[in-house]
Formats: C-alpha cells, structure tokens, sequence
C-alpha cells in the first residue's frame, strides 16, 4: 500500500485515522486508543515520574508520501507547531521525484563514562586501565546477560587522559552494544559496576559514571535526490545550496537551519516515547564536533542539476524498555512507522530530519515561510467563526488574498457565503 495519500489533509481526523489503522493493521482497540487522544491515564503517568498531577497531551499527525529505501512509510509525529507536517508531507513528496530516501547507520553502540581524579601518574593509570580491558569488560558484561545473549554487550574499552581546570583526569570509556534499546540504563548501570575495580586497578578515586549522549558511535544516515523540478526549478535548487553556505559559514543561521532538522527529528522521537533530549543534546554536540557549529545535513546539485541530500547524525533511540515500551500511544506510533528493530527507527528519524530541513529550505527559498503558517492559521481562524467543511478553505483563501486573517472578517464571509447557499 502506499502512503502517497493525495488529499490526506482534507479528511477529517476520523477518516485519516481510518486510512492509517488500514496501512497499519490497526486493530478496534488500537484504533479507539488514538481516537481517545488522553488514553495514558493518570495511573500510568504516575509511574513515569514524580509529582504527577495530570499529562500534557500534543497533537499527533501522520507524514505521508515517504519511500525510504523503496517501501512507503507513513510518519507519526508529535508536535504543537503549526507546518512541520504539512512540510514533511509536501517535501516527502518532492523525493519521489527521484526514488525518495536511501539510509544506513552503523551499530547501536553507546559509549559509557568513567572518570577517575588524583591519579599520581594519570598516563600510568590509563596504561593501568587498559591492560585490565578483558576484566573490566567481563564485569560490565555481567551486568547484562540479557543484552549479551541477544549480540549486544560491552565490546570495548578505550581511554584517555584530559586536562581540566582541575589538573589532568582519567576517561575510561565502555563501548557498549544496546541493541535495540536506547541503552542508558544499561550503559549507567555497567559504568557504575566496573568503577570499584577501575579504583582498585588505577589507585585512584572513580567520580562520575554516565553515558554520553555525544553518540558519535551511533549515527543514522540518510541521503536524497530530488528532481530540480520537482523543487520548483533550477534557482529553488540554487536557493537551497545557497541557505545551505549560510547556514555552513554563520553559527546564528546554523542553529536554525538544525532547529528545522529537528523539528522532523524530535517529532518522531517524541511520538515513539524516546528520549528527546538525549537526541537533542547529541545532535547539537555532534554538529559542534569540529569546533565549529555546523549543519547536520548537506546539500549541492548533481550534474542534471537535480537536488542531492544528504545527513549524518547521532541517534540512540530503542524501541525496547523506557517508555516506548509501555506508551500506549508510542506503541502504535512504532507500528504504524512499520520499523523492526532500532536501527530502522534511527534510520527512519534520520530521513524524517533531511525530509525536514528539505521542507524548510524550499520554503525559505521559494515562497518563504510565512504563507505556509498562514494558511493553517487562516483555516484555525475561519473554523473558530463557525465555517464548516469546504466553507473553511475557501474562507481561508479569501482572507489570506484579502490579507486580512482575522476573526471578524471571517465570521462577515462566513454570514456571505452562507447567504450564498
Ligand atoms: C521553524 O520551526 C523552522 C525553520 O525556521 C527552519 C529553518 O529556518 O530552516 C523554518
């Protein structure tokens, strides 16, 4: 079935939630969970987190039209801002033009710190450490013999010695394969168990033991080629190379050149019950990697003068343990998104990011970003006057023509065309 669904946005929430629970094999129950829209109660909100006085629902909407290494995908996002997707949708539909998204990632590893202060001989402690390596890595691997009978596991140990304010400190640093979770408590909990034998071994006092959410180990790729015509010609492609410089060259244009990745990005996440933060912080730390603050995707034109994308970016998301697992919702999310294992779902996000920013641009590009906010905004307006049906576009069209997107224009045209009928 594809999910090149034309008009998806003219249906009522009720008929698209009906052709998504087709797509998905949604079942009654599940249908009725999402329909629902408060379905995590009070109880479960309670064994989240602390002092639970309620939850804070967002709107969940459906991207269409993505292929992403040649099946249709539909796209469960969760978020309160107006366009991202409807921009989404309309980008994901440019990258058919030419086959849509091709993705890879590497292995799901997860890097776990140790850090070790007043070592006498900080380079004979890293020495120290690094010659325990099987030891260390066996006590890690203990912690976990689920994790390592399914191939995941701490794989590796590495080490470094970093100067601080403080003097020079110790890093080991656990290598570990979460498999299809995100890994933070497995990560913590192995960090915490080897730190007395890294005391023991080194002489020295064990501080901090956490993972790094810098999860360059971890990266989701994505790549796209896009019909110059399809973008809306040749100068909307050189308009997004060019957004892409700036973006390259100035920090104040790179942060929001990646807010609009993330906009993509942090809506599936959501969605699917992962952790946002974890996501953002590496992705932010990952553009900074050189020093300096750079785009997370790329673009340039190929010889046809067509559009080419690409993005590489961290992505330690699971879809076993937290709250992915007991979401009612996320749970759905990760069936509708159709993904098998957590790599799929971090190579998914990742062509959702490029799908994104590929949104963004063109807009910036072509017509800029406003009259995209408007329509929404001008259908919001005409729906709050009491237009109904056909009657919300048309009187939409009209204000946003007429420039004049407010509430009593719209109830004037609403009172016209209704006389009209
Ligand atoms: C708005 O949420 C995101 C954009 O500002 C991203 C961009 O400028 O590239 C449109």
């Amino acid at each position: 079935m594809t999910s090149d669904f034309a008009g998806f946005y003219k249906l009522t929430p009720e008929e698209r939630l009906r052709v998504v629970g087709k797509f998905a094999h949604l079942n009654e129950a599940e249908l009725e969970i999402l329909r629902t829209s408060g379905p995590l109660g009070i109880d479960a909100a309670n064994r989240m987190i602390e002092n639970v006085i309620g939850v804070m629902p967002v709107p969940l909407g459906i991207a269409v039209n993505f292929l992403i290494n040649g099946e249709d995908r539909l796209i469960p996002m969760a978020i309160e801002e107006p366009s991202v997707v409807a921009g989404a949708s309309n980008a994901a539909k440019m990258a058919r033009s030419r086959g849509g998204f091709w993705t890879s990632s590497t292995a799901p590893v997860m890097i776990g710190q140790i850090q070790v202060v007043g070592s006498v001989d900080p380079n004979q402690a890293l020495s120290l450490i690094l010659a325990s390596k099987e030891e260390i890595l066996r006590k890690a691997n203990e912690q976990d013999p689920v994790l390592v009978s399914k191939g995941g596991g701490a794989i590796a140990l590495e080490a470094k010695v970093i100067q601080t304010f403080l003097g020079p400190m110790v890093i080991a640093e656990l290598l570990v394969n979460c498999g299809d979770a995100m890994g933070a408590n497995a990560v913590n909990t192995m960090a915490e168990a080897v730190a007395p034998l890294v005391e023991k071994i080194t002489g020295s006092q064990v501080h901090l033991r956490i993972i790094s959410n810098l999860a360059d180990k971890r990266l989701a790729r994505a790549r796209v080629t896009v019909a110059k015509e399809a973008v809306g010609g040749a100068e909307v492609v050189d308009g997004i190379i060019s957004a892409y410089a700036f973006a390259a060259s100035d920090p104040y244009r790179c942060a929001t050149h990646n807010k609009g990745v993330m906009n993509g990005v942090t809506a599936v996440v959501q969605a699917t019950g992962n952790d946002t933060r974890a996501i953002e912080a590496g992705a932010h730390a990952y553009a900074a990697r050189s020093g300096h603050y750079s785009p997370l995707t790329r673009w340039e034109k190929d010889a046809n003068g067509d559009l080419l994308g690409e993005i590489e970016m961290p992505m330690a998301v699971g879809l076993i343990g937290g709250a992915t697992a007991v979401h009612p919702v996320a749970k759905l999310a990760v069936k509708i998104l159709r993904v098998k294992s957590a790599r799929e779902l971090a190579e998914t996000i990742a062509a959702v990011g490029l799908c994104q920013n590929l949104a963004a641009l063109r807009a910036l590009a072509a017509e800029g970003i406003q009259r995209g906010h408007m329509k929404l905004h001008a259908r919001n307006v005409a729906a709050t006057a009491g237009a109904a049906g056909d009657l919300i576009d048309k009187i939409a069209e009209r204000m946003i023509e007429e420039k004049k997107i407010r509430a009593d224009r719209a109830k004037e045209l609403l009172a016209e065309y209704s006389k009209a009928d």
